[in-house]
Order: C-alpha cells, then sequence, then structure tokens
C-alpha cells in the first residue's frame, strides 16, 4: 500500500523533473551570430571595400557564353566573370580567381549530369558604359553596366533581376599569409582580426588558407515577397534582417531551437524564389560552405545605390548571399510562374522521385521501441483501435552499443520474424544508421574504414576524432566516393544482417553532429578527400551521406526498388534521395504552427517530401496538441510521430476515448487521400512542383495570399488551415484567387468567398476545402496499411465550379518498383467533367493492369438533380447507374460505375 502510494508519488515527481529541464529553449552561446564570424562582418559592408569594374577590352561572347575579366577597384586584384544563358529561362553566373594560389572548391555531386543546354548570346548595343546582350530564343536580355559592375536582367522590357545593385559583390582573393606584422608586403585587411585564425567557444579555427569569402546582392524588381532558404524555424515570406543577424545557413543540430529566430537549423538549401502578381523569379547560390542572407526590401532605406537601374518608389527586395569560401557560382531563374521556377531549379538539382506507396503512409517512431515484444504490441495495437499504420521505427537503441549495421541481440533477438510479422500486415520497418562510427576495434566498419583511410582527417592527417552517441567516433569522409561506396555496400542483406527488402533507412545526426565540436559539428579545417577543406562543403556533409544511403537500397535490390530514406540534414538537390523532417521540435503550439512555414520553405526549394514530429519531440502534448497536430499533419506529406526518449510514451490509445477517436479520424482520413498524395508525387517527378505548396503558389495574383502562413494546398485541390492554437473556437481562412468556390471536405458545404474569413472550428476536424474545379481520387475501405489497400476501389469526389466544370488526375502503379520508369507500367488518368459528362482517359499507353476500379463517384456543389446517369465504356457499352441526390447539399452520389481503372469511359446525365 505504501510502496503503491510512495511509487506514484515517485513516479509523478520523474514527470515533473522530466519535463523541466526540457523547457529550457536553446543555448544561444554556443552558435556564433554574425558579428562573431569575421567573413560575415567584412562581406556584410563589402561596399565599403571598393567596386567592381568590368574590362571591356577583354569582353568575349562566343555562343552561349559572355566572358570578361572583372577587377576590383581597390584591391586591382582581377576576376574570371562569365554569364551563360540557359535554355528555359535560366542565367548562370560565375567569378573566379583568374590564378587561385590554392584550388577553390567547385560544388560536386549537386548538379545533375546533364543540366539545360546553353542558348546563344546576341551582342547588342555596346557602348563606354556598358552592353546589352539578347537571348532570343528565351526572349531575355540582359544589360550590364562597366563600372560600377552591374548585370540586369529584362523579360521584354521589364527589368526583373539586378546583380550588384548594392555593390555588395565581395570576392577575397587567396593570398601569401603575412610572414610577419609590417613587412610591408601586404595591405591593411590581411592583418585584420579573423583572416588568418579565428576562435569561438575555446575552439580555434586555424584557416591556412586565409580570408575567401564570396557574396553577391541580387535585387527582384516589383517585388516584396520572397521566400526559400530553408532550414529555419522562422516566417516562410523571409522578414528583413536590417536590424537582426542575416539569416544563417550552416548545417547544424541545435537542441531545442527557437522559434521565429534566423539561427542556422540542420539543413541549407541557398535557393530563393520572389513572388509579385505580374512576375515569379528565384535565385540559387551554389555553395556548400557556411552562408549567411541578408534580405532588405526597398522600403528600408538600403537600396539608394541603385539610383541608375530603379525608379525611385518601386518596390524591391534585395536578398545578398555571404560565404566563407568557393567560387561564385550562382543561378537567376525567370520564370514566369511559380511552377515555371520549381521546373528551372528542378532541372538543374532534380526532382523528388516518386517514394515507395507505403512511404505517404502514416509512420509510427519513437525514441525508443525498446525491444521487439514492444514493437509486435505497438502494430497489433494499431489493429486493435482500428487506426492504420504503415511503418515502424527503430530509433539508436536497437543497436549493439550505437554501432550501426547492428542489433542489440537481447532486445531483437528475432529481427527477421519481427519484420515478417510486420510485412504479414503490409508493414515496413524503418532503422536508423547515423554516419558517426564507434571507436571500436571489434567493430568491422570502424576496422575497415580505418584500413581504407576513409575517415575525415585532422589538419595535422591523422583521423579525426569526436564525441557522439557512441562516445569517442570518427566520421567518414562522404565526399570521397569510396567511402559512399563503403557505405553503399553496408546495406546489402548480407552485410546488414537480421534486414529483408522490408527494412528501410533513417539518417540522423548527418550535419554532423559532433558533441564536442565548435557550435556542436566538426573543425572547419578539417581535411577531406583531395585535401579539401571541411569549411568549403560543410552544408553538403548531410548531403553526401545520404547519397550513399541511396545507391546503398539501390545496390541491395540490383535497381529494382525504389529507396526510403528520411534525412535531417539536407542541401540543394538531397531531394533525390531523401525525405526530410523538421528536426527535434518541441511538444508547443508555436511548433505545430511552425511545420507549415517550415516545410513550406523546403518545398519551394525543391525539398518536397517534408514533415515534422507529431507531437513535438521534446515534452508531452496534452490531448488538444496531439489531436490538433495529427490533423494538421495528416495533410502534410511525410506523416510521422515521434518523441524523445525522456517523454511519456504517447501511442494513440493512451490518450482518451474521444481524443483516440479524433487521432483516429485524422490518420483514417490520411488514407483515405493516398491516391491523391500518390498522384501529386507523381507528378512532382515530372514537374518539379511540390505537393504541399503554399496557397500563392496556384493563385499567384493574389497579392493578400503572399503572406499566408498558417495554411497551404495540398496540389490544386486541397485548402488546410491547421489549428494551432489552444482552445480555438475560430479561424481565419483566407480563400485565395478570385471566383472560386471553396466546400468544406466533411459538410460539402460551399463557400463563395473571395480573402481572409472567420471560420468556426470544433475539435472534430480542422477546415480544409476541396476547391472547385478539381476532381479526387480516394480510397474509402481503410485497412491496416496502405499494402492492404493497393487494389481498392477508387471514389472520385468531383467538385464543380462556378462554370459547373472540375478535371483532375489518378496515378497508379506497382507502388514499390522502378517499373513505371523502365517499363512504362503505370496508369494515368485524367477525368474530365464538363457539366454533362465526366470522362476518364487514360494518358498513359495502355497495358498496365489494377484490380482497382470505379466504386463510386461524388458529385459536389450539383445544383441540379439529373434525370439519369449513363455509363459509357468505349465497347459501346451502355448502362444505366444508380444516383442519389441530396437537394440540401447539392450533392449528387452516383454508384458502382464498376469500372475497371485501366479503362477509358464516360458518365454522361441526362437533364
Ligand atoms: C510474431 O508473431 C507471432 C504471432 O503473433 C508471435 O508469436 C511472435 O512472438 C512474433 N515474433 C516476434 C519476433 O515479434
Ligand atoms: C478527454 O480529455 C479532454 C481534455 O483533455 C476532455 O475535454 C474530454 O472530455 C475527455 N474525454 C473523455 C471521453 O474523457
Ligand atoms: C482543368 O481545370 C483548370 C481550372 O480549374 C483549367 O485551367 C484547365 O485547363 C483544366 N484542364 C482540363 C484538361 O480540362
Amino acid at each position: 500500500m505504501m510502496k503503491a502510494r510512495l511509487g506514484g508519488l515517485l513516479s509523478v515527481l520523474w514527470a515533473i523533473l522530466l519535463s523541466l529541464p526540457l523547457m529550457n529553449g536553446v543555448d544561444r552561446s554556443k552558435f556564433r551570430t554574425c558579428a562573431q564570424s569575421a567573413f560575415c562582418g567584412r562581406g556584410r559592408n563589402a561596399a565599403q571595400l571598393g567596386a567592381f569594374a568590368l574590362d571591356p577590352e577583354t569582353l568575349k561572347a562566343s555562343d552561349s557564353r559572355i566572358q570578361a575579366v572583372l577587377w576590383h577597384t581597390g584591391s586591382q586584384i582581377r576576376f574570371r566573370f562569365e554569364l551563360q544563358a540557359l535554355m528555359d529561362g535560366t542565367f548562370r553566373v560565375g567569378l573566379r580567381e583568374a590564378f587561385p594560389l590554392v584550388p577553390r572548391f567547385e560544388v560536386p555531386n549537386v548538379l545533375l549530369d546533364e543540366t539545360p543546354e546553353g542558348v546563344a548570346w546576341t551582342l547588342e548595343e555596346q557602348s563606354p558604359e556598358g552592353f546589352t546582350a539578347s537571348t532570343a530564343s528565351t526572349g531575355h536580355r540582359v544589360k550590364i553596366s562597366h563600372a560600377p559592375f552591374r548585370v540586369a536582367f529584362f523579360a521584354g522590357e521589364k527589368l526583373r533581376v539586378t546583380l550588384n545593385a548594392r555593390d555588395l559583390l565581395h570576392f577575397e582573393a587567396t593570398r601569401e599569409k603575412p610572414v610577419q606584422a609590417g613587412e610591408g608586403q601586404e595591405a591593411a585587411p590581411a592583418q585584420e582580426p579573423g583572416m588568418w585564425e579565428e576562435s569561438f567557444g575555446g575552439n580555434t579555427d586555424s584557416k591556412p588558407h586565409g580570408a575567401q569569402a564570396v557574396g553577391l546582392d541580387f535585387t527582384f524588381h516589383g517585388s516584396e515577397d520572397v521566400y526559400g532558404v530553408p532550414e529555419h524555424a522562422d516566417k516562410f515570406n523571409l522578414p528583413d534582417t536590417g536590424s537582426t543577424d542575416p539569416i544563417r545557413l550552416y548545417n547544424l543540430d541545435v537542441f531545442e531551437y527557437e522559434l521565429d529566430n534566423p539561427m542556422a537549423l540542420y539543413a541549407a538549401v541557398p535557393m530563393v524564389m520572389s513572388q509579385t502578381a505580374e512576375i515569379t523569379t528565384g535565385a540559387f547560390w551554389l555553395n556548400a560552405a557556411e552562408t549567411w542572407v541578408d534580405v532588405s526590401r526597398s522600403g528600408s532605406g538600403v537600396l539608394g545605390s541603385l539610383s541608375n537601374l530603379v525608379t525611385q518608389g518601386e518596390k524591391s527586395v534585395n536578398v545578398h548571399f555571404l560565404s566563407e569560401s568557393g567560387v561564385l557560382d550562382a543561378f537567376i531563374f525567370m520564370g514566369p510562374r511559380p511552377h515555371d521556377v520549381s521546373r528551372q531549379y528542378g532541372q538543374l538539382t532534380g526532382n523528388t522521385p516518386l517514394p515507395p506507396a507505403f512511404s505517404l503512409a502514416y509512420h509510427q517512431c519513437r525514441w525508443n521501441y525498446n525491444d521487439q515484444e514492444d514493437v509486435r504490441m505497438v502494430s497489433d495495437k494499431f489493429d486493435e483501435h482500428d487506426i492504420p499504420m504503415d511503418i515502424m521505427w527503430l530509433d539508436i537503441e536497437h543497436t549493439d552499443a550505437k554501432k550501426y549495421f547492428t542489433w542489440d541481440g537481447r532486445k531483437f533477438p528475432n529481427s527477421l520474424e519481427m519484420i515478417q510479422n510486420l510485412t504479414a500486415v503490409g508493414r515496413k520497418l524503418v532503422t536508423i544508421v547515423d554516419p558517426h562510427i564507434k571507436k571500436d576495434n571489434n567493430y568491422w566498419v570502424h576496422k575497415e574504414l580505418t584500413d581504407l583511410g576513409l575517415y575525415v582527417k585532422t589538419k595535422e592527417g591523422n583521423d579525426y576524432e569526436g564525441w557522439c552517441w557512441p562516445g569517442a567516433s570518427y566520421y567518414p569522409d562522404f565526399l570521397n566516393p569510396a567511402a559512399r561506396e563503403y557505405f553503399a555496400q553496408q546495406y546489402v542483406y548480407d552485410k546488414y544482417q537480421g534486414t529483408t527488402k522490408d527494412v528501410f533507412t533513417w539518417n540522423d545526426m548527418n550535419e554532423p553532429s559532433v558533441f564536442n565540436g565548435p557550435e556542436v559539428t566538426m573543425p572547419k579545417d578539417l581535411i577531406h578527400h583531395g585535401n579539401v577543406e571541411h569549411r568549403d562543403l560543410h552544408n553538403m556533409y548531410g548531403h553526401l551521406y545520404v547519397m550513399g544511403t541511396f545507391d546503398g537500397h539501390i545496390l541491395r535490390s540490383e535497381g529494382q526498388q525504389r529507396p526510403f530514406i528520411l534525412t535531417r540534414s539536407a542541401f540543394a538537390g538531397s531531394q533525390r534521395y531523401a525525405a526530410i523532417w523538421t528536426g527535434d521540435n518541441t511538444a508547443e503550439w508555436g511548433h505545430l504552427a511552425a511545420s507549415v512555414p517550415m516545410c513550406l520553405s523546403l518545398s519551394i526549394a525543391g525539398i518536397s517530401f517534408c514533415g515534422a514530429d507529431v507531437g513535438g519531440f521534446f515534452g508531452n502534448p496534452d490531448g488538444e496538441l496531439f489531436v490538433r497536430w495529427y490533423q494538421a499533419a495528416s495533410f502534410q506529406p511525410f506523416f510521422r510521430s515521434h518523441a524523445h526518449i525522456d517523454t511519456k510514451r504517447r501511442e494513440p490509445w493512451l490518450y482518451n476515448e474521444s481524443e483516440l477517436k479524433l487521432i483516429r479520424n485524422a490518420i483514417r482520413t490520411r488514407y483515405s487521400y493516398l491516391p491523391l498524395w500518390y498522384t501529386l508525387f507523381y507528378e512532382n517527378e515530372m514537374t518539379s512542383i511540390p505537393p504541399m505548396r503554399p496557397v500563392w503558389y496556384d493563385f499567384p495574383t493574389d497579392t493578400d495570399a503572399f503572406t499566408v502562413e498558417d495554411e497551404f494546398m495540398v496540389g490544386t485541390a486541397l485548402l488546410v488551415h491547421p489549428v494551432a492554437k489552444s482552445g480555438a473556437s475560430h479561424v481565419n481562412v483566407h480563400f485565395p484567387g478570385r471566383e472560386q468556390y471553396w466546400y468544406d471536405i466533411l459538410t460539402h458545404e460551399r463557400i463563395d468567398h473571395e480573402g481572409s474569413m472567420n471560420i468556426p472550428v470544433k475539435m472534430d476536424h480542422i477546415p480544409v476545402y476541396q476547391r472547385g474545379g478539381s476532381i479526387i481520387p480516394k480510397k474509402e475501405r481503410i485497412r491496416r496499411s496502405s499494402a492492404l489497400m493497393h487494389d481498392d476501389p477508387i471514389t472520385l469526389v468531383v467538385a464543380v465550379d462556378k462554370d459547373n466544370t472540375a478535371n483532375g488526375t489518378l496515378y497508379i502503379d506497382d507502388g514499390i518498383s522502378y517499373d513505371y520508369r523502365a517499363a512504362k507500367k503505370s496508369l494515368y488518368m485524367q477525368f474530365v467533367f464538363d457539366g454533362q459528362r465526366l470522362s476518364g482517359h487514360q494518358l498513359h499507353t495502355p497495358g498496365y493492369q489494377t484490380g482497382s476500379w470505379l466504386e463510386r463517384v461524388v458529385f459536389v456543389g450539383m445544383e441540379k438533380e439529373p434525370k439519369s446517369a449513363k455509363l459509357m465504356s468505349p465497347t459501346g457499352k451502355e448502362e444505366v447507374l444508380g444516383t442519389q441526390y441530396e437537394a440540401r447539399k447539392n450533392l449528387l452520389t452516383v454508384r458502382k460505375p464498376g469500372v475497371n481503372m485501366a479503362e477509358d469511359w464516360e458518365i454522361v446525365f441526362q437533364y
């Protein structure tokens, strides 16, 4: 009795203790500010260091390349400038030292092997002040002024983007280290603090090559709205940084990150998109070193020096990229619409390949599921509570002492049987594989990587030892293709024992996280393959790591099966290999809200398969927050619940009956929309257009939508407004576009409203609307896992617009293999409703067989009841279909057309 009470008391105390240290927030002193970073301070004020000028004598224009010598009017140092015109409204600008003392790093493994071809320049006017050149095939013109040096891009007659309008072009050439101060052979800047050595938090960066920063500013004319440069827990519409630190891109493991903050996080994509009602443009700064990004709008009074290009009073936003090293290599995208910029960027860095179908379903994770009994219990409980679930996840504790590619044999003695039990109900398993390698001579991975010399080295040439989960650890040098290859080979089944084709991979801690390193990562003066400093490639370490994992998945299935990989760290192009989540968030309402801008930023920067830990990683969500999080995340691309090891268990059935029911509903709703998600991801691979997108993306002239951050679209069809406040009775929904109808997906109530509107909310769902004019494919027989639903019948929801029309698509394939590419084994249907007839028409070459058939068509917003509905198949067969009309709701249900989804068909109404 006594004992039980004491136990209860202790567990309460324990719960309080656990929740205390979790609420302290980020330790800012661990992470540098711009002022604590020498190159940031210098580059931010580059305009004061003197201007650049183009030497017209050296101008060469041949084919797609304009080349010239640029010189810095202060230091007189000369550089090679190149401007290349590419297909599809893309330009590439480069600036390189003519003769660097040490080779400067050029980013590999980010651009696709085949990037758009060049298009020819025509040199037009030339004068002592500058020249113009145009590309006939893309209709763009550039105007280059010699001194001060500027490059202005025009679409037609309109000035759209200017480079160096603020004279922030900056290039610190390599130089000899002054032997001693006062010898007189070096200009003053060489002796500035931080140019040859810099200390922070007890670490000294030796900078053997001295300062090597590069920077450039991009002005987007007519614009005030610019997005991108993920990953930050900050606004989607990038805030002005005039009175704050610049936005920082430096992949870091930030413990308990804070919201509304430009501090660096786990991923870095140096790409921005500028949005105006007239045009969408963009820029991509291809540099993997630490980068700071300043954003300033013309209203903030910093664009004075633009006088020769900008008419007074014109709106503009300037984005200044500044990197610690590397070369200046950047791209400008001329749009003109959001999906054009996505495509232009996708042609350079690739699209998200169609993921395996299960990965779009619901994932159940925690640090940790303790053992195989725990896994079995959790999996069984999902069935018991009638909640679908596709993937169980195992965090670091499943390994033998944090040695990846191994199992803790006591907790998981029968991993194969455990996996088989999961796959028997269509489920999969994900195991974690981190890049830090335990220092343990009995661990084959450590021994072999040591023998092969594949670890990152110190500047003295020894293997670099850091501290991470396993204790003393080493870090493979993934810049070296041999290290990626070595890792790839570890995934084959006879190496990674106890796994099967149904086991997928989670790459965490790949910023890389080094507990005892400067800013919890690697020192910048470590040495990679080819004598490259870590400084040069830091932001792409995680990217290079997931490349190896991806190769491993391809290798183990001999190229048959699509990989599924989740990564925490990412760089431009990582979308080709992995999904991403927003890292270690917290069980707070603000973090739920932040999942929207964070994933939107990643989406428009190409990384479209994004999600946030449902419930929040740190802390314990109460029932209301947990339910709201499920409701929001069920409409976000990557849908996974995850929690810190010190949090209370939070599987859905541990909440009360009404909360459990709401969580069940949210997850089941996700499953009903899986055909839509899969279709959107197929289209994402084909077109670069992200499935989760900002509301302005498809309504680019709706200027009020440019600042909407608390809702998003799923495709062009669903408008989703998460509820991210406790006790909310109303939310303010922005309905984008003009003359649009929106239908509540549950009540089918029509909203015929433009702009923002107060919508009452209850606990049972969040506001989600289907756009009038869209057709959504759904599956309404929810089973234990998506695999079990593969051949299930389809319901189409036809929501009509003002003209009583609608259209949509449906993509189907085997869900797992690459046959859809090689053998074109897939089905891509287009549905068009013209008010009289709904047709289903196959867009791919026929041949793919499916068991799936058309079970029901629901017409939403039908103001008139048709007399009859007739099904016509291409063979000429006609059949009268059963219908049901609810006049009060304008809802018409057509029952059992029964056609196979691979067939062409029509349903014709008689009035
Ligand atoms: C697999 O499922 C069977 C039947 O439920 C069970 O007896 C067995 O313990 C499970 N094995 C593992 C490793 O979970
Ligand atoms: C579940 O908990 C919430 C508050 O957290 C409460 O409002 C609700 O009534 C509870 N439901 C049941 C069935 O206990
Ligand atoms: C589909 O509908 C949109 C408007 O909702 C329209 O712009 C588009 O042309 C339509 N496509 C087809 C194939 O009918």
